[in-house]
């Protein structure tokens, strides 16, 4: 097992999961994914997490982000615990969890940090551009449930400075202004970003959000 990091090639492979047999590289095509590691089944936190997850299927969708959930239990237990998770969560799982009973995805994905637990995932995010390189990894233990709002607004950062040379500050949120890579001139930042350049420090200069009209 190889550590990832971050402009690293994602890890392809192909495992069983609650809507059958899935390849990551087929099932991302050339959009966005986010791989996230649950603990195990039927357990408080989880539970809360895949309920969430599904109810911000759609703001994922939005951002052509396809979502692959992951635990360590197996295919049938998956398919009960889903129908607690539904249940409970008032909602409809909508995205597959990878039953990765021998550890295949987890290990390749260092989702298991045997000086937190032995045998459970941690809850390990990845984040991964269409060019199959991880943009993201965040790792939560297990006590601590995801906040689903900073993944979104991560994704609007990750999406956004892909595609223009900008950097987002603090606590940004998608159309907030945002700051001017700083290896371009101010000079040059001018004229690439219309709305216009407000100079704080030769260092430090805001534009409003490019992709917002
Ligand atoms: C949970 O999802 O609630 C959980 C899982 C493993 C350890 C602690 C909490």
């Amino acid at each position: 097992m190889a550590t990832i990091r971050l402009g690293d090639i994602a890890p392809d492979f192909t495992a069983e999961s609650s809507l059958g047999k899935i390849n990551l590289y087929n099932y991302l095509g050339d959009g966005w994914g986010i791989l996230f590691s649950h603990p195990a089944d039927f357990t408080p936190v989880c539970t809360t997490e895949l309920g969430t997850a599904s109810k911000f299927k759609e703001e994922f969708d939005k951002r052509n982000v396809k979502m692959l959930a992951l635990s360590v239990d197996g295919i049938a237990s998956h398919h009960e615990w889903i129908k607690d998770i539904n249940e409970t969560q008032h909602t409809t799982v909508n995205f597959p969890i990878i039953a990765d009973e021998d550890k295949k995805v987890s290990s390749l994905y260092d989702m298991i940090h045997p000086n937190a637990d032995n045998n459970l995932t941690v809850r390990s995010v990845y984040i991964i551009a269409p060019d199959k390189t991880v943009k993201l990894i965040i790792t939560y233990p297990a006590s601590t449930g995801r906040n689903f709002h900073e993944l979104l607004r991560v994704i609007d950062s990750l999406q956004l400075t892909a595609y223009h040379k900008v950097a987002t500050p603090a606590n940004w949120n998608h159309g907030e202004d945002v700051v001017v890579s700083p290896s371009i001139p101010t000079d040059e930042a001018r004229n690439i970003f219309t709305k216009g350049v407000e100079e704080i420090k030769p260092y430090l200069r805001m534009t409003p959000d490019p992709s917002t009209v």
